[in-house]
C-alpha cells in the first residue's frame, strides 16, 4: 500500500505561518466538506471505517495523532504532527485514528458530503468489499 503525503507551501514571515489549501490544486479533489476533530479524550480511537467513494485529506493542524491504514492486505501506520502536512486517504481504505495528544485538532477535507450509505462500518464486510472491488477495476484503477 503506497502511503501518499502532501506536503503545503506554508506561506512564512516574521509574523508567522499561513497553509491555503485549493481544490484540484493542492488538493486532488472537490471539497464538498470540512469537519475536525479536536479536544479528544485520552487514549481514544476513532474511525473504524471504510467509505465506498469519499477521498479524504487529513491534516493535523495541531498536536499530534497516528493514523493506521489498512487496504485489506497489509496496514500501515503513519504518524501526523505537521500542518503544512496532509495525508491522502482513498476510498476503501480502512482507517482508525489514535495516539492523539490533548491538544489536538485533526482536520478532514472530504470529496463528498456526509453521508451515512457510504460508510463501511464492519472490517468484515470491508474485507469482503475490497476483494470485490479489486476483482472489478483493473489494475491500474485500484492503483489510484
Ligand atoms: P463518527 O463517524 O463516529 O466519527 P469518526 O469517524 O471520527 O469515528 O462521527 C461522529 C458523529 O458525528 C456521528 O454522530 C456522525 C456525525 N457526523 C456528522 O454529522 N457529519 C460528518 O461530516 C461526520 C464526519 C460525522
Amino acid at each position: 500500500m503506497q502511503i501518499i503525503k502532501y506536503v503545503f507551501q506554508p506561506h512564512g514571515d516574521e509574523r508567522g505561518q499561513l497553509v491555503a489549501l485549493e481544490e484540484l490544486k493542492d488538493i486532488p479533489f472537490r471539497i464538498r466538506r470540512v469537519y475536525y476533530i479536536y479536544d479528544t479524550k485520552k487514549g481514544v480511537a476513532r474511525g473504524f471505517h471504510a467509505h465506498k467513494n469519499l477521498k479524504q485529506i487529513l491534516v493535523c493542524v495541531h498536536g499530534s495523532c497516528k493514523i493506521r491504514l489498512d487496504d485489506g492486505k497489509e496496514q500501515k501506520i503513519v504518524p501526523l504532527d505537521k500542518p503544512y502536512e496532509g495525508l491522502y486517504v482513498s476510498n476503501t481504505i480502512w482507517r482508525e485514528m489514535f495516539d492523539f495528544s490533548p491538544d489536538t485538532v485533526l482536520m478532514v477535507l472530504a470529496s463528498e458530503l456526509y453521508n451515512e450509505d457510504d460508510y463501511i462500518r464492519n472490517y468484515n464486510d470491508f474485507l469482503e468489499y475490497v476483494k470485490n472491488y479489486s476483482e472489478s477495476c483493473t489494475d491500474e484503477e485500484v492503483s489510484k
